[in-house]
């Protein structure tokens, strides 16, 4: 178990965190290609580490990831205006590149729009999703390509599932082997332990709780007439 400390630090992942900063060291998951799915089509709210941001894909097709407040005063790009390859704010007009260069300002000269930049992250497409790299860009590492490199948008299919949970944590549930999953109960049944020989009940010998006790369970009540079942039963 661990101490509620020892949770801040797992749970917290803004910037500037422990874990915040280790996981920005990945390339991580932004959204969905089909969320912005064409040149110019309306930007797309991402809530990731800790962090409020839009995406959207230029006229040009190009995609971006940048904060989603306006750096003037704050409004919000996700209402953006999504033109001539620049994200416009609806407010007083401000325009960013995908790389969060303000290009145009209306109401200011030109030298002062050269000196405004906005937060944004470098992204790469690849499988229908759109993949960010959050961290420092001298730590960067190239993309990963898990094999959905280069291939056609009707050679695969892309979906998303939101828990609402934190990953560490529900990563360390699913490695968990004493869970009663069916994935660890075929593991534990086809894989004895050395020390408790797996006996067939074919044989007469004995049974599969010998060697796999945690398969049953005297939580399960009896059904009406009938005997005690195990959990291995009821998921197998
Ligand atoms: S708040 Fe965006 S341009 Fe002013």
């Amino acid at each position: 178990m661990l101490k509620a400390e020892e949770n801040e630090i797992l749970t917290r992942v803004g910037p500037g965190t422990l874990m915040g900063e280790l996981l920005r060291r990945y390339w991580t998951p932004a959204c969905l290609s089909a969320e912005i799915p064409a040149p110019g089509s309306p930007p797309a709210r991402v809530r990731l580490l800790g962090e409020n941001l839009v995406a959207f894909r230029d006229t040009r097709g190009r995609v971006g990831l940048v904060q989603e407040n306006c750096p003037h005063r704050g409004a919000s790009l996700y209402f953006g205006r999504n033109e001539e390859a620049l994200l416009r704010c609806v407010y007083h007009g401000w325009a960013f590149d995908v790389d969060g260069k303000c290009v145009d300002m209306p109401s200011e000269p030109a030298p002062f729009c050269e000196k405004v930049r906005m937060k944004s992250y470098p992204v790469h497409e690849s499988g229908g999703i759109v993949w960010t790299y959050m961290g420092p860009r001298e730590t960067m590492t190239p993309f990963r390509d898990f094999g959905t490199d280069g291939h056609d948008a009707d050679e695969f299919i892309a979906a998303k599932q939101l828990t609402t949970c934190n990953w560490v944590q529900a990563m360390e549930g699913n490695l968990d082997t004493s869970g009663p999953i069916p994935g660890n109960s075929v593991a534990r049944r086809s894989s004895p332990s050395p020390r408790s020989p797996r006996r067939s009940p074919a044989s007469g010998t004995g049974s599969s709780r010998a060697c796999t006790p945690w398969t049953t369970t005297s939580r399960c009540p009896p059904k009406p007439g009938g005997t005690a079942t195990s959990a291995a039963s009821r998921t197998s």
